[in-house]
């Protein structure tokens, strides 16, 4: 049995997980895509250069906070669902500069609800069964977790303790409200942190590649033993493309790699692997490099995903190990330094990260 094509907008689609979620649907499957960004500063229109000649891949560069021209997306293509992945995605940035956070993760995710409701409401029967409103959303939510063997699960109240997490989580009660309130096919994935090629060097894993191979020093926040849950990003965006596909309408699923590490472990563990792939010489590791800065305010201790639900129901798991995952995007940064050294130059303040901002 074929699939049915659908018609598909991809909120974000030019950013980290986005991206990677549209090069699969036009790489993997016939469905129609409608990437919808803004083009902000953590965009990489690069990422999906190569969807640009199918005739199955459109871009609109929009603010999805923009409700006109949000009705002319849903106009002109007439969509069979929306995934929304277009945020502020930052912890550090939502600390120092919350009102971006506000307006896109909060208001954003409020105009695309409320435009496809009225779209829906034009809409005949079938079509409403047939569409679905995905809403992309982070363990982060959930809160804080202590050094036991506790895990999130679908079932854990919400308690956010950033700027950023608390607008995901405000987004996350809209969605929920559409669907109780009016009805709107609604699923969400919070899914724990994810790492792979084209990730921003803001965070983590790319920030301390890009450190190390500028041999800058590798910072470290607090103690360092606070722990996060790791997936590759391709394993997300499958896991995105199964529950929009299959999710139950008003459910949410957990994603995570289940593959949790002190962030000292993650850095040393990228140490190591540069180590092998691109030595220091006179038999320095770049663990030497390691240094403990003070703590992020309020800094969350630990998240840690019980993803039984969506592997139970949908048949979704990762794929990819954490070491397999890790050198794949160590080796993609060494690769492609030209992509991260024009974002230092041209497109961002590196000394924001700590780095050198000269070639
Ligand atoms: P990202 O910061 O790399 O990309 C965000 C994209 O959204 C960018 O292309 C940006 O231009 C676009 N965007 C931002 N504001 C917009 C607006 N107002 N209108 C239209 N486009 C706008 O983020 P990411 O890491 O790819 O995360 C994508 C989604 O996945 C987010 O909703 C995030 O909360 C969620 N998520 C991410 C992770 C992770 O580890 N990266 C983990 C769990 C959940
Ligand atoms: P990050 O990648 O910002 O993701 P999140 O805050 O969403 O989990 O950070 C991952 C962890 O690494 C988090 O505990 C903060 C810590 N961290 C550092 O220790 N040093 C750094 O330079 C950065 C960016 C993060």
């Amino acid at each position: 049995m074929t699939e049915r094509v659908r018609t598909i907008v991809v909120t974000g689609g030019c950013g980290f997980v986005g991206s990677a979620l549209i090069r699969k649907l036009i790489r993997r499957t016939g469905h129609i895509v409608i990437n919808v960004d803004s083009l902000t500063y953590a965009a990489s229109a690069e990422a999906v250069e190569e969807c640009s000649g199918s005739p199955r891949y459109h871009f609109v560069k929009t603010d999805i906070a923009n409700e006109s021209r949000i009705r002319d997306v849903f106009r002109s293509f007439n969509p069979d669902g929306v995934i929304n992945l277009a945020a502020e995605s930052h912890v550090d940035r939502s600390i120092d500069e919350p009102a971006g956070f506000m307006h896109t993760n909060v208001m954003g995710t409020y105009v695309l609800l409320d435009v496809a409701r009225w779209y829906l409401s034009l809409r005949s029967k079938d079509q409403k069964a047939r569409f679905r409103f995905h809403h992309v959303s982070t363990d982060e939510v959930y809160g804080s977790l202590s050094n036991d063997h506790e895990t999130f699960s679908e079932e854990t109240a919400y308690r956010p303790r950033s700027p950023y997490a608390a607008s995901k989580a405000a987004a996350d009660h809209l969605v929920q409200a559409w669907y109780e309130t009016y009805d709107l096919p609604v699923v969400l994935t919070n899914c724990s942190n994810n790492y792979g090629p084209w990730q921003f060097p803001e965070k983590l894993i790319p920030l301390t590649i890009i450190r190390a191979l500028k041999e800058e020093p590798l910072l470290i926040y607090g103690s360092g033993r606070h722990t996060r849950d790791w997936l590759f990003v391709d394993d997300h965006a499958d896991a995105i493309l199964v529950a929009f596909l299959q999710g139950r309408n008003g459910e949410k699923y957990n994603v995570g790699g289940g593959a949790q590490f002190r962030n000292v472990e993650v850095v040393e563990r990228v140490c190591s692997a540069l180590d092998e792939i691109r030595p220091l010489g006179n038999q320095r590791s770049y663990r030497s490099l390691i240094r403990f800065v003070p703590d992020r305010p309020g800094h969350d201790y630990r998240y840690a995903m019980n993803c039984r639900k969506i592997t139970e129901e949908l048949g979704w798991r990762p794929t990819n190990s954490f070491e397999a995952g890790l050198r794949t995007t160590i080796e993609w940064y060494v690769q492609n330094e030209a992509w991260w050294r024009s974002i230092l130059q041209f497109k961002y303040d590196g000394r924001r990260l700590g780095l050198t901002v000269s070639a």
